[in-house]
């Protein structure tokens, strides 16, 4: 027959052995938390736009430092986007065009913002087989009607970026855009 001390360790190891099972538990229960938790986070990664996605659905840009005559290459949704600041002389020049007589009728000011007639914002995309117009660096060939020249098949636009001679069948397009302040223009 066993002793009181005997029949007391056999309890604490009964014991003992009890508590390390509870842990065990606790522990496991823990752990399939943070799995449960490490599933959900990708999941909500995944259904909310990556930063670089944010950053492709528009672009931002400074036009305090475009001169009047002056152009910039910039880009949106990784296409080229031309904003320019037209002159006096350019503006009037596309003002005096007989839209009907255009190819893709349109006046400057159905292609700009009103009050912002000189700010020329188009994709620089020629419409006929998307390549990259020339006319924005200085000293680049605008071609014949002072605005944009595609050197890949002579495509030549205006100073409203209307087609005007060439194998392009529209305008350069105009994208969606807003001024955000009277520098900065958020395209997209
Ligand atoms: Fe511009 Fe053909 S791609 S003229």
């Amino acid at each position: 027959m066993a002793t009181l001390e005997e029949t007391n360790a056999a309890h604490g190891e009964v014991n003992d052995s009890l508590r390390r099972r509870d842990f065990i538990n606790v522990a496991a229960v823990s752990f399939a938390g943070v799995g449960a938790v490490a599933v959900a986070l990708p999941l909500v990664t995944q259904m909310s736009p990556s930063a670089d996605v944010l950053a492709l659905a528009s672009t931002e840009v400074d036009i305090s430092k475009i001169a009047p005559g002056q152009a910039i290459k910039t880009s949106w949704r990784k296409q080229p986007v031309f904003v320019r600041n037209l002159t006096p002389a350019e503006i009037k020049a596309a003002n005096a065009v007989d839209v009907g007589s255009l190819r893709d009728p349109q006046t400057l000011a159905e292609r700009t913002k009103p009050g912002k007639e000189n700010w020329l914002i188009t994709l620089g995309v020629c419409t006929h087989l998307g390549c990259i117009p020339l006319g924005t660096g200085e000293g680049e060939n605008k071609g014949p009607f002072g605005g944009y020249f595609c050197p890949c098949h002579g495509s030549a636009y205006d100073t409203a970026a209307r087609i005007r001679q060439g194998p392009a069948p529209l305008n350069l397009q105009v994208p969606d855009y807003v001024f955000t302040s009277p520098t900065v223009v958020t395209i997209g």
